[in-house]
C-alpha cells in the first residue's frame, strides 16, 4: 500500500536560555493508507512533540531542528503557514485526551462541525448536510437531536465521539489520535477504539495511535513504534513485537501485558527507574542506568536502529544474548 505520510529523520528542540534541548532525535516513520500505527513510550518520551511537528502545531519555544514530513509529494517543513493550515483539517487531523478543551463550550455542536466544514471550501448547505452524516458516521443517535445540543450536555464519550466526528468530516488522509481514551471509562475507550479502527477500515485513512500502554494498541495497530528519550528504539509489526521483543524496554513494557497463547518471550523484566531528562542523558545508549541487559559496551556509543528481523531495535545485544545470561 502506498504511504499516506513518511517522516524522515524528524529532530525537535526545546529552546532555553542555555540552549536548544533536543525532544524528539532524529525519528522516521511511514504510515501507509488504512494502516494503523501505534507510537508506545513512556511519559516524556516525546510522543506529543512528534505528532505535534507533523501538525505544524509545535508550542511557542519548540522548532523542528532536521528531518522531513511528507504527505503524499509534498515536504510539510517547507509550506508557509497558510498552507500548512489548509492541509491540516482537509487532509491531517488530530485529536486529544481531553475531549472538553477540543470543544467551545458555547455553540452548538452542529456549528462546530459546520465551522471546520465552511473553513475547509464546503458550501453553507453542504456543510449542513455533511455535518449530520459525520455526527451519524462516529455513531451518535439521532444526529440533528446532537447537532442542537451544547458540549455539557453529552456524555465524555459522547463528546470524543463529536470531536472524531470534526476530525474525520473533512474526510482526512491521516488522523493522529493522542491518547484520546484515556480519560475515559473501559468500556467506551473499547468503543472509541472500535469506531477508529471502522472509520480507518471504511475510508482507507492512516491512523497514528499514540498511546503509553501497549495492550491498548495490540488489537489495531498493525505497526508499533516504540520511543524512548526522543528516539525511535523499535519499529516493526505489532505481532512481532508482542511476540518477541528485541529491545530490552519494549519487552519491560510488554511485562504487564498478558502473553497471547503460544508468544514465545524473551526474559521480561519490569522497568525500574524514571526516563532520563532529554536535556542531559547519559554517554552511551540512554537506557543503560535501566537495562537488564547492560554491557560494557552499551556505555560507549548511542545504538542506532540496527536489523533485528523481522523488526529493527536501537540495541548493542541481540536477544540470543539476553538470553544466555538469564
Ligand atoms: N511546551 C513545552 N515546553 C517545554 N518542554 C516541553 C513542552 N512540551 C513537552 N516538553 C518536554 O518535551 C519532552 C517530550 O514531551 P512529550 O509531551 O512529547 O512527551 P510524551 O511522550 O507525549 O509524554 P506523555 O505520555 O506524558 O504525553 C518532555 O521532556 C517534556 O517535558
Ligand atoms: S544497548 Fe545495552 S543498555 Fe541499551 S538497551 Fe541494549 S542492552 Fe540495554
Ligand atoms: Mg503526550
Amino acid at each position: 500500500m502506498s504511504a499516506v505520510l513518511e517522516v524522515a529523520e524528524l529532530s525537535t528542540a526545546i529552546l532555553t536560555a542555555t540552549g536548544a534541548r533536543p525532544v524528539v532525535r532524529g525519528v522516521s516513520f511511514a504510515v501507509a493508507a488504512g494502516e494503523t500505527l501505534a507510537i508506545v513510550g513512556e511519559s516524556g518520551s516525546g510522543k506529543t512533540l512528534t505528532a505535534l511537528s507533523v501538525m505544524g502545531l509545535l508550542p511557542d519555544g519548540a522548532r523542528v531542528t532536521g528531518g522531513s514530513v511528507r504527505l503524499g509529494d509534498r515536504d510539510l517543513l517547507g509550506l508557509g503557514a497558510r498552507e500548512r493550515r489548509a492541509v491540516r483539517g482537509a487532509e491531517l487531523a488530530m485529536i486529544y485526551q481531553d475531549p472538553t478543551t477540543a470543544l467551545n463550550p458555547l455553540m452548538r455542536v452542529g456549528a462546530q462541525v459546520r465551522e471546520t466544514l465552511r473553513a475547509h471550501g464546503r458550501s453553507a448547505e453542504a456543510a449542513r448536510g455533511r455535518t449530520l452524516e459525520a455526527l451519524d458516521e462516529v455513531g451518535l443517535p439521532n444526529p440533528e437531536r446532537i447537532a442542537r445540543a451544547f458540549p455539557h450536555q453529552l456524555s465524555g464519550g459522547m463528546r470524543q465521539r463529536v470531536v472524531i466526528a470534526i476530525a474525520v468530516s473533512t474526510r482526512p488522509r491521516l488522523l493522529i489520535a493522542d491518547e484520546p481514551t484515556t480519560a475515559l471509562d473501559v468500556t467506551v475507550q473499547q468503543q472509541i477504539l472500535a469506531l477508529v479502527d471502522r472509520l480507518r477500515a471504511d475510508h482507507g485513512m492512516g491512523v497514528i495511535w499514540i498511546t503509553h500502554d501497549l495492550g491498548v494498541v495490540a488489537r489495531i495497530a498493525q505497526r508499533t513504534l516504540v520511543m524512548y528519550a526522543g528516539r525511535a528504539v523499535e519499529v516493526g509489526r505489532t505481532a512481532d513485537l508482542y511476540r518477541a521483543p528485541q529491545h530490552p524496554y519494549t519487552a519491560g513494557l510488554l511485562g504487564s501485558v498478558p502473553p497471547a497463547r503460544g508468544t514465545q518471550r524473551p526474559p521480561l523484566a519490569q522497568i525500574g527507574g524514571q526516563p532520563p531528562d532529554p536535556g542531559a542523558l547519559p554517554p552511551g545508549c540512554p537506557f543503560r542506568p535501566r537495562c537488564p541487559q547492560a554491557r560494557d559496551r552499551c556505555a560507549a556509543t548511542e545504538p542506532p536502529l540496527l536489523a533485528r528481523p523481522p523488526q529493527q531495535a536501537a540495541c548493542w545485544v541481540p536477544v540470543p544474548e539476553w538470553s544466555r545470561a538469564c
